[in-house]
């Protein structure tokens, strides 16, 4: 760990780069694609309750070690106390496992963008495009290809330490990517489909994108058992700790990077704002147009293919639609080649701080196992369809063991060593220490003593469970 850490300049410094990390495929890709799965509204409740109570909880935490002890996951954790050092270890397993099938997705979104720059958009926005493409049982060049572009894009951002370019640049471009994606929200809103009827025939009956507003938005109860009600915590939950972020050593070391004198609980809010709200506009711009020309089944159907399908399918329909997509998938590059950067260099600088290796070796290192891990996510959907574990693909495999298995058991374990062996006053403290107002201090104590290490247990008994099949879902 380096002697003179850098700090962030002021606290927008810090919020603006905590955001950058945090907004990523997570928000644009995951999120909509889960609640479209999850039943639309009820997932999305659930997430901004989550968020408000579990993410603020954790990533004041989070933020808050790493201001106190000015370290990065694996000595913070140890200084904090040597018994659970372990646990920084298992916190920064999370990036080795995600960044691979991270960057399948993100090869994705390359294929995408030439496909915008080549006009194939009218192809694009054919159904089966996406799966002739990605869940081609035949062809295994193109979603390798397209992966193994995106790792290397990132791997050379990381070894030629160009990642503060990077950086700037996707500054300037996140915000224009949030009004590109208001505007392709309010144009989307506009839409409506005729029914079809099982034999491609017109029923008269119109399904309207408003309609999908509502599918969205509004919580629907009926038929709201206990066990799709444990479903969608759990997916939420899963989500959260994804999109922000948490439970991966991430927020500690932003934190190490922050000034004594910036107000924590500020910041936390705004990141988590900021999160949210990406996420939040990601599912407008897809759900309610996805619902108007698929209805509800179809729209869960499609899994984390939805982003894919859904967009070229509405770029087609929009004035000026081959350049709004191009323009919008280049954004989403962005968004994605800065979160995968930061992960490969979480992974790299360990990896430098641990062994001796140079960031050169260490990079080529990094990159071999990315791609070792990463070839069979890509080829999951398609030539390796067959091949499953746990019953699941690949991709979805190496998703469900970060997101629902390691990363709830990093919270559960920082829960307890925060609620009842350090004591949270460490960290009330440390968020109060020039004399902040804590507003929800009892909330996050009662959070991080009680209520998340049993939802957390509760979680991770559900997830492995339904996993092998113990408990059906
Ligand atoms: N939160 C990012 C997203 O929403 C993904 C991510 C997870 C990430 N862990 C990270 C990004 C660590 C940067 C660093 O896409």
């Amino acid at each position: 760990m380096s002697e003179n850490r850098s700090s962030f300049s002021g606290r927008i410094g810090f919020v603006l780069a905590a955001a950058g990390s945090a907004v990523g495929l997570g928000n644009l890709w995951r999120f909509p694609y889960l609640a479209a799965q999850y039943g639309g509204g009820i997932f999305v409740l659930c997430y901004i309750i989550l968020a408000l109570t579990f993410g603020f909880a954790l990533m004041t935490t989070e933020i808050a070690i790493g201001r106190k002890t000015g370290l990065s996951c694996i000595g913070a954790y140890k200084k904090l106390s040597s018994k659970f050092s372990f646990l920084g270890y298992i916190a920064w397993v999370v990036p080795i496992i995600i960044l691979p099938y991270y960057s399948v997705i993100g090869g994705w979104v390359c294929k995408y963008v030439a496909v915008y720059l080549t006009g194939q958009h009218n192809a694009a926005a054919e159904a089966t495009f996406f799966k002739n493409f990605a869940m081609n049982p035949t062809s295994w060049v193109e979603p390798t290809g397209w992966f193994l572009l995106f790792l290397a894009l990132t791997a050379a951002a990381v070894l030629l330490g160009v990642e503060k370019g990077v950086e700037r640049v996707s500054k300037i471009m996140m915000p224009i990517l949030i009004v590109l994606m208001v505007a392709i929200s309010i144009f989307v809103l506009t839409l409506k489909h005729e029914v079809l009827d099982s034999n491609g025939n017109p029923t008269g009956e119109v399904r309207t994108a408003l309609q999908g507003l509502r599918y969205y938005l509004v919580p629907d109860l009926s038929g709201f058992t206990f066990k799709t009600a444990v479903k969608t915590v759990c997916a939420a939950m899963s989500q959260l700790f994804y999109s922000m972020s948490l439970a991966m050593g991430i927020m500690i070391t932003y934190g190490s990077y922050t000034k004594k004198d910036t107000d924590l609980v500020k910041s936390v809010n705004q990141i988590e704002l900021f999160d949210t709200g990406v996420a939040l506009l990601a599912g407008l711009m897809i759900i309610p147009s996805m619902f108007a020309f698929k209805g509800a089944e179809g729209l869960a159907a499609n899994g984390p293919s939805l982003m894919f399908i859904s967009l070229p399918e509405v770029f087609a329909q929009m004035p000026l639609g081959r350049f709004v997509g191009l323009v919008f998938f280049v954004l989403v590059f962005f968004a994605a080649i800065t979160s995968s950067i930061s992960l490969m260099e979480t992974i790299v600088s360990m990896v430098m701080d641990r062994t001796r290796l140079g960031r050169t070796a260490a990079c080529i290192i990094i990159f071999l196992v990315c791609l070792a891990v990463g070839i069979p996510s890509a080829l999951g959907y398609g030539v390796w369809d067959g091949v499953r574990l746990l019953g699941l693909q690949f991709l979805d495999f190496f998703d469900f063991i970060s997101n629902s298995v390691i990363m709830p058991i990093v919270a559960l374990l920082t829960c307890i060593l925060i609620g009842w062996i350090i004591g949270t006053k460490t960290i009330t403290d440390e968020v109060c220490r020039n004399g902040e107002k804590f507003g929800r201090k009892a909330l996050y104590e009662f959070m991080v003593k009680y209520l998340a290490p049993i939802f957390l247990v509760v979680i991770l008994v559900f997830s492995v469970l339904s996993a092998f099949k113990i408990i059906e879902v």
